[in-house]
């Protein structure tokens, strides 16, 4: 009997926690999963056994209610995976044995509606026919896993809003997380030159690796918001940044305003360092929102452009066709190589969940449901 024959096992946040953290101490635990049966699936369904699933910085918020997108509890997280195709529907076109990756947007905690509950922190996920995409041939499950996520949001914010071209210099954020290296791999795939950011000098020395021109570290010892500015100016002969990535916000905003060029593109794409910033748990109100200050906006004529992957592509499905052409393209010409992220067992996900949280690799982390 094949793997689909196997009853397997799935992760279940059973209520919000205040923090991810607690969610995870308190309220994440493993429930059989049995094979999905097929008299109880639609025609054009397709069942994937999971091979390899992403931890997420917004499995993380949406585990505390801080995410804007919220699934009820109970729930599984997971909102990427790659795996192998184990059952499809009389009217699917795919094939038993497909390698696939399963579309985020339509598959889930990040979708709507009726494969919602198919997050990928799951031995098997359900897909309708639309809902999974052949895996390059390039790509890994574990490099799959983490692809859409990661490289459709550091296109929507590098290329989509930030307009950046060769030759401009960028300066990245973050730039060791999973959709900051992303923004890396792009920006110098387009030929712009990379001033990449962080805490971690370790970190910061393995980007060097990934081609960026130049790091910077953007905190003191004590853990505070560096003064980088004039480190960031020097490095571009006194004139300042094209484009800003902000995937890290609170002081860090404000610091890299004074780095940028006079009319550059300010792309906020997150803020990794204040995650708390609503009431969560859908409650109104933001206590602790990001403050940017209006009179650098005014003066440097910034152009401050909010990011936001999945909204924009819903409102606009034509932006997310073009990227998915695009980066699909550059994956099968070998123009874009995802890193491999650190693998756990499943069994490990609680600590898979912490290291994400405490950024402690390159590029993020996967678990294995299926080995
Ligand atoms: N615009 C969009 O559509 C979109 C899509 C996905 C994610 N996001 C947002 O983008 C942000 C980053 O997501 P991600 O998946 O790349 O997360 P990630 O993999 O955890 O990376 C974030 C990076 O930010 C740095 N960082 C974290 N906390 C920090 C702090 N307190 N001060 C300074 N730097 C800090 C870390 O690098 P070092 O340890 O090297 O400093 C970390 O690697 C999140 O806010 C996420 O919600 C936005």
């Amino acid at each position: 009997m094949g793997a689909y024959g196997k009853i397997g096992k799935k992760v279940v946040v059973s209520e919000f926690g205040e923090t991810p953290l607690e969610a995870l101490d308190r309220f994440l635990s493993f429930e059989t999963q049995l094979p999905p049966e097929p008299e109880t699936l639609r025609p054009t369904d397709v069942v994937v056994v999971v091979k390899s699933a992403a931890v997420g910085w917004v499995d993380l918020l949406m585990s505390s209610g801080q995410y804007q997108h919220m699934p009820k509890p109970p729930y599984t997280p997971g909102l990427e995976s790659a795996g192998v195709v184990a059952w499809v529907g009389p009217e699917a076109n795919h094939a038993v044995g497909d390698k696939v990756i399963v579309d985020g947007f339509l598959v889930g905690p990040r979708s709507k509606g009726a494969y919602q509950q198919y997050g990928g922190f799951a031995s098997y996920v359900v897909a309708p026919n639309d809902g999974v995409i052949a895996l390059p041939s390039r790509l890994s499950f574990d490099q799959a896993a983490s692809f859409l996520g990661n490289y459709e949001t550091a296109y929507h914010c590098v290329i989509a809003r930030g307009q950046l071209r060769a030759g401009e210099t960028i300066l990245i954020h973050g730039a060791s997380g999973s959709t900051g290296l992303a923004a890396v791999h792009l920006a110098k795939m387009l030929g712009a030159k990379v001033i990449a950011t962080g805490r971690s000098l370790a970190k910061l020395e393995a980007l060097k690796a990934h081609g960026v021109d130049h790091v910077v570290r953007a905190v003191d010892d004590t853990g505070a918001v560096a003064r980088f500015r004039d480190e960031v100016k020097a490095l571009t002969n006194g004139k300042g940044v094209d484009v800003v990535y902000d995937s890290v916000g609170g002081d860090i905003s404000v610091e890299s305003m004074h780095c940028a060029a006079f009319d550059a593109r300010f792309v906020i794409v997150g803020w990794a360092s204040t995650p708390f910033v609503a009431k969560g748990k859908g409650q109104r109100g933001a206590p602790n929102v990001n403050m940017i200050p209006t009179n650098l906006i005014m003066m440097k004529s910034l152009r401050v452009l909010g990011s936001p992957a999945v909204i924009s592509a819903h409102q606009n499905p034509q932006l997310r066709a073009t990227r998915l052409r695009d980066l699909f393209n550059w994956v099968d010409e070998g123009k874009l190589v995802p890193v491999s992220p650190e693998v756990f067992a499943f069994d490990d996900i609680k600590e898979a969940l912490r290291a994400k949280w405490e950024s402690r690799f390159l590029g993020g982390c996967v678990v294995h449901p299926i080995d």
